[in-house]
This record gives C-alpha cells, sequence and structure tokens, in this order.
C-alpha cells in the first residue's frame, strides 16, 4: 500500500470531509498532501499540484512562505495567544491599526472572529444591534444579492443564495431578501456592464424604498461573486449601493473576505467603487493562507452606538481565539510583503502578461464569457458533461493541477508567487482538459 493510501483510507474513516458527500470518495479517492512549496502541494508518492485556487482562495504569498514563517516562529516563542477580553497584545493592536489605514476611510474599529462565516456573523449581529441600540429594534432584516455567498453558518446562510448549500436549511433561516445581481454576462445584446449595474441598482432601490423601515443592512460581495461561479460586475453598482444605503438610512456590509488583499487588483474592491462601506468584512487573504483569522472593521457611528456603561448596550459576541497573537502576527507579515513589495503594482503587470499567456485558452471553442478582474480568471465551460466539475477536477490532477471548477465555470485564482513558466502550464493544461470536455 502506498503512503498515500494509507493516508487517504484513514481519513475516510476518521475524517469528516467539508463541502463534500463523503460516499463520493468511494470511487474519487481524496488527495493526501505531505508538504507544500509556492504554488505547489506535494503529496506522499512524490506527485505535485499546482494550486490555482489558492487552497480555496487563502494562499497569497505561496506555501511555506519563508517570511511569514519566520514571522509566526518569532511570535511563537513570545506568545502564541491570550485572551481579547480584558486582555490586549502588540499583533492585535499594530494590525488593527494597519488595517485601518488602509481600509476605506472612516473604518477604525477592528473586531476579530476567526473564519469568514464568522466574520459576517459579527457584522450582521452588529447592524442588527446599532439600530437596536439606536431605538429602531424593528430593523430586524437583511438584504443580498442573487447568487450571493456569505459563509455557513446560520446567519451567514441566511444572506446567501446559493441554494445547494442554502436549501435543506431553509426553515431554520432568517426570513430576508435577494434583489437582482449586477452580474455583467446577464447584459441584453449591445447592453453595457454599466447598464445591467443600474438596472440591479434600480431593483436595490425599489426594495429599499418598500421596505427601509424593517431592513438592517444590505450585504454585497464587492465587484466578484465568488462562490456561485465568478460573477463580475461593474463598480457603478457599489456606488449606487452606498448612496441607496445612505438615503433609506440601511447599514452597507462589504463582504471583502474573498475579493479583499489585492484580489480584484486594488487592496480592497470598494476602492474600486470610491466607496466605504459602513463594516468591511475580512477573512482568508488576511493571514496569507495560514491560520484562522477574520475581522470586522466599522465606522465610528457604529462603534458609538454601542459605547455606553449597561453593558447590553455593548457588543457582547467572542470566540475563543478572538484576535490570536499567531494569526495577528502572519497577517502583518502578509501586510509587510505587500508594502516592501509593492506586490498591488507587481499583480498589474503579472495579470496583463497571464491574460495573454491564457489568449489560447480563452479562445477554446468551448469557452464562454471569458473573464478577467485583478488576480482571478474564470470562464463557462461548453459541455454535454453533466458531472463537469467533478470529471474536471480529477482530469486537472491527472495533470498536475489544482482547480475546483464551480458547475461548469472554471476559474484560476492561483498564489500571486507563481511565475510565467507556471502560469502558461496552467492555461496550455486547461486547454488540453478541455479538448475532452
Ligand atoms: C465572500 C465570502 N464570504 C464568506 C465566506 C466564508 O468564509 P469561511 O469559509 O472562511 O467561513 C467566503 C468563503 O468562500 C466567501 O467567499
Amino acid at each position: 500500500m502506498s503512503a498515500n493510501t494509507d493516508w487517504l483510507e484513514r481519513s475516510r474513516r476518521a475524517v469528516w470531509h467539508p463541502c463534500t458527500q463523503m460516499k463520493a470518495h468511494e470511487s474519487l479517492p481524496l488527495v493526501p498532501i505531505a508538504r507544500g512549496s509556492g504554488a505547489w502541494l506535494y503529496d506522499f508518492d512524490g506527485r505535485r499540484y499546482l494550486d490555482a485556487v489558492s487552497s480555496w482562495w487563502v494562499n497569497l504569498f505561496g506555501h511555506a512562505n519563508p517570511r511569514i514563517n519566520a514571522a509566526i516562529t518569532e511570535q511563537l516563542g513570545v506568545l502564541e495567544h491570550v485572551l481579547l477580553a480584558g486582555f490586549t497584545h502588540a499583533p492585535a493592536v499594530v494590525l488593527s491599526e494597519r488595517l485601518a489605514a488602509l481600509a476605506p476611510a472612516g473604518l477604525g474599529h477592528a473586531f476579530y472572529g476567526s473564519d469568514g462565516a464568522s466574520a459576517t456573523e459579527i457584522a450582521l449581529k452588529m447592524a442588527f444591534h446599532y439600530w437596536s441600540n439606536r431605538g429602531q429594534p424593528e430593523k430586524t432584516r437583511f438584504v443580498s444579492l442573487a447568487g450571493s455567498y456569505h459563509g455557513e453558518t446560520l446567519g451567514a446562510l441566511g444572506v446567501t443564495d446559493v441554494p445547494v448549500f442554502r436549501d435543506v436549511y431553509a426553515p431554520l433561516l432568517g426570513r430576508n431578501a435577494t434583489v437582482p445581481t449586477p452580474d455583467a454576462r446577464a447584459a441584453a445584446p449591445g447592453e453595457s456592464a454599466r447598464a445591467v449595474a443600474e438596472r440591479a441598482a434600480a431593483a436595490l432601490e425599489a426594495q429599499l424604498a418598500a421596505h427601509h423601515a424593517s431592513t438592517a443592512a444590505f450585504i454585497v460581495e464587492p465587484l466578484v461573486q465568488g462562490a456561485s461561479g465568478m460573477a463580475m460586475f461593474d463598480a457603478h453598482y457599489l456606488v449606487r449601493a452606498r448612496e441607496l444605503c445612505t438615503r433609506y438610512g440601511v447599514l452597507l456590509i462589504a463582504d471583502e473576505i474573498m475579493t479583499g488583499f489585492g484580489r480584484t487588483g486594488t487592496l480592497f474592491a470598494c476602492e474600486q467603487a470610491g466607496i466605504a462601506p459602513d463594516f468591511l468584512c475580512l477573512s482568508k487573504g488576511l493571514s496569507g493562507g495560514y491560520l484562522p483569522l477574520s475581522c470586522v472593521l466599522s465606522t465610528d457611528a457604529v462603534f458609538d452606538a454601542f459605547y455606553a456603561d449597561d453593558a447590553a448596550r455593548g457588543f457582547l459576541h467572542s470566540h475563543s481565539y478572538t484576535g490570536n497573537a499567531l494569526a495577528c502576527r502572519a497577517a502583518l507579515a502578509v501586510l509587510d510583503i505587500f508594502r516592501d513589495d509593492d506586490v498591488l503594482a507587481a499583480n498589474r503587470a503579472k495579470a496583463v502578461r497571464w491574460t495573454a499567456l491564457a489568449a489560447p485558452l480563452a479562445a477554446h471553442p468551448a469557452v464562454r464569457n471569458f473573464r478577467q478582474r485583478g488576480m482571478i480568471w474564470a470562464f463557462e465551460v461548453d459541455t454535454g458533461r453533466a458531472d463537469f466539475a467533478r470529471w474536471c477536477f480529477a482530469e486537472a490532477l491527472r495533470r498536475e493541477l489544482l482547480l475546483r471548477p464551480i458547475g461548469r465555470t472554471l476559474y484560476f485564482m492561483p498564489p500571486y508567487i507563481l511565475s510565467d513558466d507556471e502560469f502558461a502550464l496552467l492555461a496550455s493544461r486547461t486547454h488540453e482538459i478541455l479538448d475532452g470536455a
């Protein structure tokens, strides 16, 4: 028995894997990973896989990055963790200061969680509690986009519109509203992405005009709706959403859990619309893909609504690992790399080169809606295969690629440290896969 087989069999028995029908692993083997280096993951039998999805969109600067490793190792010898209620520590303070300085203006208060979904929960609870503290407890509802994804916990699922994740739990979820997505693929012939955005904004306006009195917040993934299939939209929608939320007294939550930290070309996607939300949710790339860490940045107005002598007016939410020192230190190392290597400028140049390298793929007869934004490339595959996602995943592994299509949408969301040669390999082997689709 190979080392791989031993680990995958033991894993199947002992580990309940996320986002997985476990029975599927009767025919589709798990991939045991022994180690990672740069953009590559290595199994126990010496095979390698190019991590073209940044391990669920978290990894920015490669696996086993020496600079992040060094920062965590140093922190490990000083302080691994201390509760953040009643205590504080340097990595949490400095990270909060630096995030506030980098984020759109006015977001000066950092509340920490662990995964992305815990950031969503924090933002939703804070938004509701804000209105309650201000004497408007009837503002209990949330609005999100069709095709939105904000995480798997019950509050987050309540503002998520991906049926396969949501439907079975529907009886447990809050009664929130969805409004049309500004997804540019919905353009009628001759219609611009901006016009689609304007059309969707008109629907948001109608929703808020009718229901603002019961609506606490509108939550949106700025510029790219990831989990429902990399739907990209015009920044104009965010400009309009900001204006409408302000006009109707509804808080704006920007879920930049996936789009943050350079993924869409700017540090935060909101920058491309020139807007500041009331809440900015961050996770994934925040710790460079090393440790579970999330953060919700909020405004003085929000913070001040909780600041009182009465304990119950405070935000009493917590997680044991809130503001974990190792995770905050990893995040500081990530911010250092952004600053010291001028990563955003380097990425802009890479994105141009990599899009050119992907041109033959974009021209493949099975490719539809080829699109790119920052360090995300996506397209739909015209295929008769009902099992395309699973088939493509297996075909990619055979060609040393880690690809995880979403339905018939295939995307690349690589670590930023990929070389041109590695991107060329990714594009050409994907082209080969499509020949069989
Ligand atoms: C936009 C967005 N929000 C929230 C989440 C949930 O994050 P997590 O999986 O860390 O709970 C995700 C995860 O993919 C996401 O893409």
